[in-house]
C-alpha cells in the first residue's frame, strides 16, 4: 500500500525553548508522522522561506512553498498538518477541505478564533468525509489515562465535579476543558456562567486571552466543571485537574514531574496513593506521537478518533460560552447562538480596555 502523503502548513522555527511567540509545533507533528510506516512527509509551506527550508532539510524532502494554497494544489496530499497560530486555522482547514484527495487534517489547538469559525470547519470536514482532528494530546498521556481508568473502575465512586486551573481558558484552557470531555465521556454541556478580568493586554500566539477568570459549567449528565484561570497566585485548585467523586478524589498534575503527576484517595483514607506513570509527567513524553499515530490508525481503519472535531466542539462551546457569559453578564444556556469571539469583540468595541 502506498504511504499517506503528509504536508505541513506553518513550520515555525525550532528554538531551544518555545514560548507564546512560537513553539514550532510542526516539528512535534513531523516527528510523530515520521515514526509511522504508513506516512511520508513530502512538503511544507511557510511564509518565512528559511523556516520552510530548515524544516524540509530536517525531514529530508525538497518541496517547500511560501503559499500554502499552492502546496495544496500541487502536492496530492492525503494528510494536511496545520501548525499556524489560531486566527489562521479556519481559512486553512477550509482550504484543505476544498482540496481533492485530502483525507485527513491534523490541526493544532484551539479550533479557531471564533465560535462560528469552529463550527464551520467541523461542518466542512464532515460534509466532505474528511477526518478533522485537533492536537489535544493530553488524552494520550499516562497521568490522564490512569485517572480515567480509576474513574471507570469506580475507585472514587460517581463523578460529581471536575476542577482545573490554567493560564487562560482559550489557549491553554482548550487542553484542560477538553480533558473534562475526556473524563466525562464526551458529554456536552448544558450551560456556562463565567466572569473574566482583562486589565493587561495578553496576546498568546497573537490571540487575546483573559488575565483571570472563573467558570462553572454543568454537563448534560449533571457533572459540574469548574475552571480557574490566571497567573500563579490566582490559581486555587492546587493541581491541573481534580476529579471529585462520591467516594474519593483524584488529583492529576499535583506536581509537574513523573513521580507526582497523579495521586488519589478514597473517602476516609488517610494516605494518598501515587500510581506509577512509567516516567510520564503531565507534558509527556510521547503524547503527540501517540495522538498522531492514533489519528492515522483511525483514518486507515475507519474509526472515529477521540481527537475528532465533534469532541473538540464540546470544550470550544464552553470556552466561547464563558466569554459570552462575561459579555452578557449572565448564564449562557447551550446551544451557544453566537458567531464571534466575545472577548475580541469586547476589546474591539472598547468595552474592555486592556493596557
Ligand atoms: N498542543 C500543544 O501543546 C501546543 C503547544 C504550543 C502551541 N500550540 C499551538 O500550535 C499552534 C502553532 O503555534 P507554534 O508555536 O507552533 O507557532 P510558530 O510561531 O512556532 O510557527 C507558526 C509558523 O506559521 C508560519 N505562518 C504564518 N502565517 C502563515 C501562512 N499564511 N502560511 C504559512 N505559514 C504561515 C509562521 O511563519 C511560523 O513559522 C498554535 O495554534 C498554538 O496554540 C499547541
Amino acid at each position: 500500500m502506498s504511504k499517506l502523503r503528509v504536508g505541513v502548513i506553518g513550520t515555525g522555527k525550532k528554538k531551544p525553548r518555545g514560548d507564546a511567540l512560537g513553539y514550532a509545533m510542526a516539528y512535534e507533528h513531523a516527528n510523530a508522522f515520521q515514526k509511522l510506516e504508513t506516512c511520508e512527509l513530502v512538503a511544507c509551506a511557510d511564509i518565512v522561506e528559511e523556516n520552510a527550508q530548515a524544516f524540509a532539510d530536517t525531514y529530508g524532502f525538497t518541496a517547500t512553498y511560501a503559499d500554502y494554497r499552492e502546496m495544496l494544489a500541487q502536492e496530492r496530499l492525503d494528510v494536511v498538518s496545520i501548525c499556524t497560530w489560531m486566527h489562521l486555522h479556519e481559512e486553512m482547514v477550509l482550504a484543505a477541505c476544498e482540496t481533492p484527495g485530502v483525507r485527513a487534517i491534523y490541526c493544532e489547538k484551539p479550533m479557531a478564533y471564533t465560535w462560528g469559525g469552529s463550527k464551520r470547519i467541523a461542518a466542512a470536514a464532515q460534509a466532505k468525509g474528511i477526518q478533522l482532528t485537533f492536537n489535544h494530546q493530553r488524552r494520550y498521556g499516562a497521568p490522564f489515562t490512569i485517572a480515567k481508568q480509576l474513574l471507570e473502575a469506580g475507585e472514587i465512586g460517581e463523578l460529581f465535579r471536575m476542577e482545573c486551573e490554567c493560564g487562560n481558558i482559550y489557549d491553554s484552557g482548550t487542553h484542560f476543558i477538553d480533558m473534562f470531555s475526556f473524563f466525562n465521556n464526551e458529554t456536552p454541556a448544558k450551560w456556562v456562567i463565567a466572569q473574566i478580568d482583562y486589565r493587561t493586554e495578553n496576546l498568546v500566539f497573537g490571540a487575546h486571552c483573559e488575565n483571570q477568570q472563573v467558570l462553572l459549567t454543568e454537563y448534560q449528565n449533571g457533572v459540574f466543571g469548574l475552571v480557574m484561570t490566571g497567573a500563579g497566585e490566582a490559581r486555587p485548585v492546587g493541581c491541573v485537574d481534580r476529579l471529585i467523586g462520591s467516594e474519593g478524589v483524584i488529583d492529576v498534575g499535583f506536581g509537574h514531574g513523573p513521580t507526582d503527576a497523579i495521586r488519589w484517595r478514597k473517602l476516609g483514607q488517610a494516605d494518598w496513593q501515587w500510581p506509577d506513570t512509567g516516567g510520564e509527567g503531565i507534558h509527556g513524553p510521547g503524547f503527540i506521537d501517540r495522538a498522531v499515530a492514533d489519528a492515522m490508525d483511525c483514518l486507515l481503519n475507519g474509526r472515529k478518533c477521540q481527537l475528532d472535531a465533534s469532541n473538540a466542539l464540546i470544550a470550544t462551546e464552553i470556552i466561547f460560552g464563558a466569554y459570552e457569559s462575561s459579555r452578557r453578564r449572565g448564564r449562557i444556556d447551550f446551544p451557544l447562538e453566537i458567531d464571534d469571539n466575545p472577548l475580541v469583540a469586547m476589546v474591539e468595541s472598547g468595552d474592555l480596555r486592556p493596557v
